[in-house]
Order: structure tokens, then C-alpha cells, then sequence
């Protein structure tokens, strides 16, 4: 007798029976009398009952074709043989793969073989669940991984499709996005579908097809045939394609769901709940990567917003630089060419004088004079020009009254002045903006337009200052002129945005030039 197989055992003999029974493995135990015991779950694996098996001595060897268990017993002294898979015959004639254990034990003198038989195909069939389960998992890793190293969206659909069909073996495999209008699903990636579905068949967002169905319940639904489901209607996707079978898991977003994941079969076939979670964490990942691409795309869309705004400043401050630069460049022509020259002249004027006659004195002193008069009042204008003093004393309105008048008196363009709600202050920047934009409004127009007529509109709209300048001059190309960024129409746009406002130019060649400046009010000032 081998030592270590062999147990020794005491008084628990009795109960026996009611231990074997708890297992889930036959048993089977036996001495030179015959069978003594045979266990519920070795009744299940041949089909013969407890008292079927005791009243035969060779039932088991008969059941494992004729295989001599009593030979292969410890005492036989062969170890290789202790256990072994062979086959085993039902009491209804088919056969099963098992495997067998055999150990000996002895009691009260007498010697007990006791034998564990098991089922073989059900240990395959939890060894290929457990290799299913692990397939399962290394996929969900794989699309895990990919969103991590931040693949596109559409890469990632069409892996996940990809994998769910490879992994389920299913024929079919999509992903349907809800449209913005809510009311349909497209068919974004798929697997098994015919040419030209992908990414343009929809289903119905409602009981007209299995996802919107699954939208409404919001968890997974399963299809185990199609032709007989009551809760919706099969859609023409799934039915076109002979589909059976199917389930459907929901692909969550943060403020409504992205759409819906599917796997189909043609054969009939039940998914179990494993499927299910595993169809349900893939839609999870996706989820989750529609989720951080949305936050990315706000991130990027704030720089891009950043950016353009930060290239905007620059170009207005270019602009403001230009438009001091393009003041100056009027003061200093306005110097050289009109005062210094009257100067000159006066220089002239008073060069030599001790040297002549007294008629010519008087010539030359009233030439001077006139020149002085000349003098003081060009400095007068040009210090008008740079800042009438009764824009900060009176007012816009006054100012803008000046101007008109002051204007047509020097250019002969008649002016018509329109204005309503100016008897208000407004903040210093928004009337010299206004300001500036009539006077250089109007330049252009004796400048370029060629007419002898202009109308001037300024009204207080509440919470803008609208100030409108027409000709009904030459006109010109506003698109390119403006493109070009030459410094009057620049500088007005300029002003404008300064403030928080805009600038509208309208003109053609031949059809007049009108100008609109929207000027936000913010701080409009009281009565003066
Ligand atoms: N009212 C208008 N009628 C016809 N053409 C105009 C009118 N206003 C502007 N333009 C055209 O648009 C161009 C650009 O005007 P803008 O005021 O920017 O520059 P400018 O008057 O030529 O020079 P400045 O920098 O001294 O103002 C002008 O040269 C002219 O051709
Ligand atoms: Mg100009």
C-alpha cells in the first residue's frame, strides 16, 4: 500500500454519504463487497441513480468502458495510472470526456478505493470563458491605451468597432452618433455593414430601432430575435442585413449621450452578461475620450481666441502708432510749408530796412504786418485743428457745428447737419472719436469725392453714439481700399474699436461713399 494515498481514517465513516454529497465532482467509493457510495453529482454525470450504482459491483468500470479501477488502486502500486482522463458512457449511450482521481483509504482493517470523477468539457468550458473574459479585457486595455496617447476620434471609433467584432465574433459591430437635432443616428464606424452604409445610413433616435430604443431605456438592451421583438420596430439597417440577434449599450456624454454602440449576429445567438459588460466598458472608454477631446477643444479654441485677439491689439496699437505719427506729419507740413514760409517772408520783409527810403519803409511795414496777421491766423487754425477747445468746454455738438461751418466756408462742400439726444455730455473719448471721425470724414470727401453736397447724422441711440457721414461723390472700392490700411480710413476704424465700437465704410465707384460709426456709450455724462 502506497503511504502517502492512503488515509488512515476514524470514526467519521458514518457520515460519509453527506459529505460526498456536497461536492460538485462524482465520487465514488468501493470495497471487495461492491460499490458503498456514489454521490448526487456522480448520479447527474451518468444518469443512473445512488441505488442503481450500489446494487452493481462493476458499474463504474462498465460506465468508464471497462477500465479496472480496483487494478489501478494505490495498493495496485501504480502511480502513473492514480489519475487519468479516459471516457465515460451515459446511461442514455453518449459519451463524456472525464477525468479521474484515485485514492484508497483505509478503515476499521477494511480497504475503501475512492474515486473523483470530472467532467471534462465543463472544465474546457470554463477554461475558454476564462480565456474569452481575458480577451475581453486585454481589448478594452487596447482602446484604452490608444485614447490615452490621444488618437482621433474617428481612429478610435473604428477600433473599438473593430475589436467588439473580433472579440464577441459577431458579424456586425457599430457605433451610431445622435445628430445635434436629436432625432436620428448615424451610422459613424461599423463592421460587416455593405459598402456606402458607413457614415451615411441614420436610424431612428425613438421605438422605430433597437439604439433608440436603448437611448430611451438608457442601459444595454438585448435582441435574441429580432423578427419577434415587441419593444420596437427593427430598423431597415439591421433587417437589410438579415440580422437576428443583437445587443446595444448606450455611449454616455457629459451634458446628453453620444450615441449608441451595437453587435449583431445573423444566427441566433444569447449574450451573456459578461458580453454585455464588455460591450458596456468599450462604449465607456469611448465616453470617456469623446469627453477629454471636448475639453481639449475648448482649451484650443480659448488659445486660438487668445491669439487672435492678442494679434488684433497689436495691429490696433500699429494702427494708433500710425495714425500720431500720420497728426504729426500734418502739423510738420503745415509748419514748413505754410509758416515757415510766411516767415521767411517776413524775414525778408525786415531784412535791411535802415537802408531805405521812408516810402519804401511804409510798404515793407505794412507788408509785414499783414504777414503777422497772416501768421497768427494760420497758428490759429492749425491749433484748431489739432483740438478745437470747444469740444472740451461746450460740447460735441457745438464742436461739430464749428466744424461744418468752418468747413464748407473753406472747402464749398455744403453740408447738411442732422442730429438728435447731442445736448448730453458724453466721456471725453467718445466725442473725440466722434469728432475725429467727421472732420476726417468730411477731408476725404473735399479730398476725393468730387461733390459740392455732404450730410453729416449724429444721434444718441441710448447705449451708442451712431454717427453717419454720406456723399453722394465719385465713391470707390471700400474692399481694397481698406485692405491697404491707408491711415484716414485706419485711423477712424481705429478710434472706433478703441472705444468698443466699429466702423462700416459703404462706397462704390460711381455710387457715393457713406460712413457708420457705432460708438458705445458707457459713461454718458450729465446736461451742459
Ligand atoms: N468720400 C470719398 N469719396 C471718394 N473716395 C474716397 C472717399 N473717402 C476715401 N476715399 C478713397 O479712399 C482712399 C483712402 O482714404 P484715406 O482717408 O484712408 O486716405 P487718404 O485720404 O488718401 O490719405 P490720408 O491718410 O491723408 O487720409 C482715398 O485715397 C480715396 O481714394
Ligand atoms: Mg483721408
Amino acid at each position: 500500500m502506497h503511504e502517502g494515498l492512503t488515509i488512515e481514517a476514524p470514526g467519521w465513516w458514518g457520515s460519509l454519504p453527506q459529505i460526498l454529497s456536497r461536492f460538485r465532482v462524482g465520487i465514488a467509493a468501493w470495497d471487495s463487497s461492491g460499490i458503498v457510495e456514489a454521490n448526487q453529482a456522480l448520479c447527474d454525470l451518468t444518469g443512473y441513480s445512488s441505488q442503481e450504482m450500489l446494487a452493481s459491483s462493476s458499474i463504474i468500470e462498465e460506465l468508464l468502458d471497462g477500465t479496472p479501477l480496483l487494478q489501478q488502486s494505490p495498493g495496485a502500486g501504480d502511480l502513473e495510472k492514480l489519475q487519468f482522463e479516459t471516457t465515460l458512457r451515459h446511461r442514455h449511450g453518449h459519451s463524456i470526456s472525464v477525468q479521474v482521481w484515485i485514492t484508497s483509504v483505509k478503515s476499521d482493517g477494511a480497504e475503501v478505493v475512492v474515486a473523483l470523477i470530472r467532467d471534462l468539457l465543463e472544465r474546457n468550458e470554463i477554461m475558454s470563458e476564462l480565456k474569452t473574459r481575458a480577451r475581453q479585457q486585454a481589448a478594452v486595455v487596447e482602446l484604452g491605451q490608444r485614447a490615452l496617447v490621444g488618437a482621433d476620434l474617428s481612429e478610435l471609433n473604428d477600433l473599438a468597432v473593430a475589436l467588439v467584432a473580433q472579440t464577441l465574433g459577431v458579424e456586425f459591430s457599430k457605433i451610431l452618433e445622435l445628430l445635434p437635432n436629436g432625432r436620428a443616428l448615424l451610422l459613424r464606424s461599423g463592421v460587416g455593414w455593405r459598402a456606402g452604409c458607413v457614415g451615411k445610413k441614420t436610424v431612428s433616435s425613438n421605438r422605430g430601432s433597437q439604439a433608440g430604443y436603448t437611448l430611451l431605456m438608457k442601459r444595454p438592451v438585448v435582441v435574441e430575435d429580432l423578427s419577434t421583438e415587441t419593444r420596437f420596430s427593427g430598423p431597415p439597417l439591421l433587417v437589410e442585413h438579415g440580422v437576428v440577434s443583437g445587443m446595444s449599450v448606450v455611449i454616455f456624454g457629459k451634458e446628453r449621450p453620444y450615441g449608441v454602440m451595437g453587435a449583431h449576429t445573423t444566427q441566433r445567438r444569447i449574450f451573456s452578461h459578461d458580453d454585455i459588460n464588455f460591450l458596456q466598458a468599450i462604449a465607456n472608454v469611448l465616453a470617456a475620450a469623446i469627453d477629454r477631446k471636448a475639453v481639449e477643444d475648448v482649451l484650443r479654441r480659448a488659445r486660438d481666441q487668445e491669439r487672435e485677439l492678442r494679434a488684433r491689439l497689436e495691429a490696433h496699437a500699429r494702427l494708433v502708432v500710425e495714425a500720431q505719427e500720420s497728426e504729426r506729419r500734418h502739423i510738420a507740413r503745415e509748419l514748413h510749408d505754410e509758416t515757415v514760409q510766411t516767415l521767411t517772408g517776413l524775414k525778408l520783409t525786415l531784412e535791411n530796412l535802415e537802408c531805405t527810403s521812408a516810402s519804401e519803409l511804409q510798404v515793407r511795414l505794412a507788408r509785414a504786418r499783414s504777414l503777422v496777421g497772416e501768421l497768427m491766423t494760420r497758428i490759429h487754425d492749425l491749433s484748431l485743428d489739432l483740438r478745437p477747445p470747444m469740444l472740451d468746454d461746450l460740447g460735441l455738438l457745438p464742436a461739430l457745428l464749428w466744424l461744418v461751418e468752418r468747413y464748407s466756408d473753406q472747402t464749398r462742400v455744403q453740408v447738411a447737419l442732422e442730429h438728435s439726444g447731442l445736448h448730453a455730455r458724453f466721456a471725453p473719448e467718445v466725442e473725440t472719436a466722434a469728432y475725429r471721425i467727421v472732420q476726417e470724414a468730411l477731408t476725404n470727401v473735399a479730398r476725393h469725392a468730387g461733390t459740392g453736397w455732404a450730410s453729416v447724422r449724429c444721434t444718441n441711440s441710448n447705449d451708442a453714439l451712431l454717427v453717419e457721414i454720406c456723399d453722394d461723390g465719385v465713391g470707390f472700392d471700400a474692399g481694397s481700399t481698406r485692405a491697404s490700411c491707408t491711415s484716414g480710413l485706419a485711423g477712424m476704424e481705429a478710434r472706433a474699436r478703441a472705444i468698443g465700437g466699429r466702423l462700416r465704410v459703404a462706397s462704390e465707384p460711381g455710387g457715393g461713399t457713406r460712413l457708420v460709426a457705432e460708438l458705445p456709450i458707457e459713461r454718458a455724462c450729465t446736461t451742459g
